[in-house]
C-alpha cells in the first residue's frame, strides 16, 4: 500500500495550469528517456531495479554477517564519506532510539554504531582510535573507487589498530569491506586478505547505493528489517513509475520543483518536524546536490529541523530572498505518546495544553508554520509520510531517487556523476604529494 503522498495545495497557488501543464510534458520526455534508458549516464541506472533484482543468496550472507558482527563487537565503525555512508547513518538514525549510542547493550540489542572517514579532522580520529582501544570492534569500509582519501586515512589507522589488538589473523575476521565487484585498492585487499567483500554493482553510483549492501549491512546489524525497506521500494518503483503524471505523486513533485526553479526559486529546503530525520535530509542533500548542481545549473538543495530550525532559520524563511520553497516531510501517526503533564501550580501558565500529546503539540506548530511560510510567499509541498515503518521508508527513499533522476534528466544534466567533486581532490592531493618532495 501506498505510504507516502504528496499535498500540493501550499504550491498551487505559486504556478498557472500552462506552466504545470507545460512542465508535465518535459517530466513525461524525462520519463521515457529512463524507461529506453538512453539519456546521459544512462550506463548507471541499476539503481531502479535494485529492489525488484535482489541477490537473494547475498541478501542471506548479509544476515550472517550482521549476526556474526553482532556477536564479535561491541562497536561498529562504518567508514564512508558520501553516498557510502548517508543513506545507512539516514535509516538508522530512524529506526534507532534518539540516545541508542548511550543505551546499554541489553536495551539496545545491537553494538553502538559509529561513522567515520567521513571528514580529515585529527580530532575525530584522536577522539575515535581512544574510544576503540579498550573496546571489542568491527568495521565496515565502504567505498566504491577504493581509494577516497577521507575512509582510507581512517581505514589505515583501524586496521592498525585492530591489527595491534588482535593479530593480523583474527583482525581479518572484523574487517567487511563493501567496494567495487571487480577492481580497484580495497577490492584487491579484501581478496589478498580473505576479507567478508559485498559488492557495489557497476551501475550503481555512490549516492543511489543505499539500498545495496552499502545500506543494507549496517542496517541488519542494527536490526533493521531491510527486506521490508527494499519491499516497499519495490512497490514505489511501480506506483512511481507511472507515466502519467496526474496520477504519480514522485512526478508530481519532480513538475512543481521544476516549475519553481524556472521562477527563480532555486532553493529547496527539506524539512521535517522530527529530528531523527536529520541524517535523512543529509542524504537527500547530497542526492540532489551532486546530482542536478553541474553545467552551472541546479537548485541548492538544503535542509531544517523544525521546530528547532525555527529559532535559527525561521527569520530568513519567512521573510528573506523570496528565492525558496520547502518541502515538508509531515510524520502523520506518532508512537511516542507522551503528553503534558498537568501540575498544580501551574508555574509556566502551560496548564492549558496539559494532557495532550507532544505530537498534538507539535501539529500545531507544523500548521501554523506551513500556514505562515505559505503566507510569506514561500510555496510549500508536503509529503505526508503516514508511518515511520521500513516499507514506507523504502518508498520514500525511491520517490526522491527517481524524483531527481527525472529533474536532472528536465534540468538537462547528467545526474548520475559528479565531475566537480574532482577539483577540491585535485588540488589537495596536489599540496599534499608537494609537501613529500
Ligand atoms: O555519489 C557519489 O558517487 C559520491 O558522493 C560518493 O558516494 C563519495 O564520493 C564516496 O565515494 P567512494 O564510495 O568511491 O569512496
Amino acid at each position: 500500500m501506498q505510504g507516502i503522498f504528496l499535498d500540493d495545495e501550499g504550491v498551487k497557488p505559486f504556478i498557472t495550469e500552462e506552466e504545470y501543464a507545460k512542465m508535465c510534458k518535459k517530466v513525461e520526455k524525462a520519463h521515457d528517456m529512463l524507461e529506453k534508458k538512453n539519456g546521459k549516464g544512462s550506463d548507471m541506472l541499476g539503481w531502479l531495479d535494485l529492489p525488484a533484482n535482489r541477490d537473494e543468496a547475498e541478501i542471506e550472507r548479509i544476515k550472517k554477517c550482521a549476526e556474526r558482527i553482532n556477536k564479535q563487537a561491541d562497536v561498529f565503525v562504518v567508514i564512508g564519506i558520501g553516498g557510502s555512508y548517508l543513506g545507512a547513518k539516514a535509516v538508522i538514525d530512524l529506526f534507532d532510539n534518539t540516545f541508542s549510542n548511550l543505551q546499554s547493550y541489553s536495551e539496545r540489542k545491537h553494538p553502538q554504531i559509529l561513522f567515520a572517514g567521513n571528514n580529515l579532522s585529527g580530532k575525530y580520529l584522536r577522539n575515535l582510535v581512544e574510544f576503540l582501544e579498550d573496546k571489542d570492534f568491527a568495521i565496515n569500509v565502504v567505498s566504491k573507487s577504493g581509494s577516497t582519501l577521507e575512509p582510507a586515512v581512517t581505514f589505515r589507522t583501524l586496521k592498525l589498530l585492530l591489527e595491534k589488538k588482535y593479530g593480523n589473523v583474527l583482525a581479518a575476521t572484523r574487517i567487511y569491506v563493501t567496494t567495487d565487484p571487480e577492481k580497484g585498492i580495497l577490492h584487491d585487499l579484501a581478496v589478498k586478505n580473505e576479507y567478508e567483500m559485498f559488492k557495489i554493482p557497476r551501475d550503481v553510483g555512490g549516492r543511489y547505493s543505499v539500498l545495496t549492501a552499502v545500506g543494507l549491512l549496517p542496517m541488519a546489524v542494527a536490526n533493521i528489517n531491510f527486506e521490508d525497506i527494499l519491499d516497499g521500494a519495490q512497490f514505489a518503483s511501480f506506483v512511481f513509475n507511472n507515466r502519467d503524471v496526474s496520477n504519480n505523486d514522485c512526478y508530481k513533485y519532480a513538475v512543481y520543483r521544476n516549475i519553481l526553479r524556472e521562477k527563480e526559486k532555486d532553493i529547496e529546503i527539506l524539512a521535517s518536524y522530527e529530528p531523527s530525520f536529520q541524517y535523512f535530509i543529509e542524504w537527500f542533500k547530497q542526492l540532489f546536490g551532486e546530482s542536478e548542481g553541474k553545467d552551472g545549473k541546479g537548485i541548492f538543495p538544503a535542509g531544517v529541523n523544525f521546530t528547532t530550525d525555527l529559532h535559527s532559520m525561521g527569520q530568513l524563511i519567512q521573510d528573506g530572498k523570496r528565492n525558496i520553497f520547502e518541502t515538508v516531510i509531515n510524520v502523520q501517526v506518532d508512537r511516542s505518546l507522551i503528553y503534558l503533564p498537568e501540575i498544580e501550580d501551574n508555574f509556566d501558565n502551560l496548564n492549558y495544553l496539559a494532557g495532550k500529546e507532544i505530537d498534538y503539540i507539535n501539529k500545531q506548530a507544523y500548521k501554523g508554520t506551513l500556514k505562515a511560510h505559505i503566507d510569506g510567499n514561500v510555496p510549500n509541498m508536503v509529503i505526508n509520510l503516514e508511518d515511520v515503518t521500513e516499507y514506507n521508508i523504502g518508498q520514500l527513499i525511491y520517490f526522491f531517487e527517481k524524483a531527481c533522476a527525472i529533474s536532472g534528466y528536465v534540468l538537462g544534466v547528467n545526474p548520475f556523476d559528479q565531475p566537480g567533486v574532482e577539483a577540491y581532490k585535485k588540488n589537495m592531493l596536489g599540496l599534499l604529494k608537494e609537501e613529500e618532495k
